[in-house]
């Protein structure tokens, strides 16, 4: 179903090339009612100051960002690994920004990105993931239902009036986390 698909690791020189990309991918995802920090109206200024930001992470080693791409090179989602944590949390990541592009939904391409995700994080040594998402949400689904998923993802428990919907409206928040074998 994703055999088209190619998930791979942002090198930390190259991410400067994938800010317009990865704008475009944001503000669709705003645009679709998504809540992952930017309200509507998300201006391109905005989406492409965010990226440039994380490229600037990605350069320093602070945080993992694997994109997927399509057949012809367009990329069609992404999530980060934030490996860069307090001294006392070394063993720790966050996994944030998971992100996939309306047209590409339901094609396993977020599985596809929380794997390589996993990797990523076993490979810079940490041992225990973070993550927090919309309650009710398709992404809450994502880590929560479904059966290749749920794999490890555990969830810790929900606070109300957490962030505020792309519309402004108020909505809780759902943590999980996963201990890395
Ligand atoms: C959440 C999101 C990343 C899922 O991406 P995706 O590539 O469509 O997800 P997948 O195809 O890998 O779906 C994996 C599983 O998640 C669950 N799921 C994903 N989207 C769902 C939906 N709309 N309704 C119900 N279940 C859903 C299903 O169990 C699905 O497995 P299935 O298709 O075999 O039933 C995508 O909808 C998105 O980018 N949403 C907006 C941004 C966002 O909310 N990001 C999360 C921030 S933490």
């Amino acid at each position: 179903m994703n055999g088209n698909i190619t998930v791979r690791r942002v090198g930390a020189n190259e991410a400067s090339r994938y800010i317009e990309a990865l704008a475009d991918v944001l503000i669709d995802c705003v645009e679709g009612g998504a809540s992952v920090s930017f309200m509507l109206p998300i201006s391109r200024t905005t989406a492409v100051d965010f990226w440039t930001r994380v490229a600037h992470g990605v350069a320093r080693n602070e945080r993992i960002l694997l994109v997927a791409e399509d057949a012809g090179g367009d990329v069609v989602g992404t999530v980060q690994v934030v490996v860069d944590q307090p001294e006392n949390q070394p063993h720790r990541a966050d996994v944030a920004k998971m992100l996939v592009a309306r047209r590409a939904r339901r094609r396993g391409i977020a599985q596809r990105l929380m794997a390589a995700a996993d990797e990523a994080a076993r490979d810079a040594g940490k041992s225990v993931l973070v993550l927090d998402t919309v309650t009710g949400g398709n992404a809450e689904r994502l880590y929560a239902q479904n059966a290749s998923m749920r794999a490890g993802w555990q969830r810790v428990g929900v606070v109300p009036n957490y962030a505020l919907m792309p519309d402004g409206t108020l909505c809780a928040t759902t943590f999980f986390h996963k201990q890395l074998a």
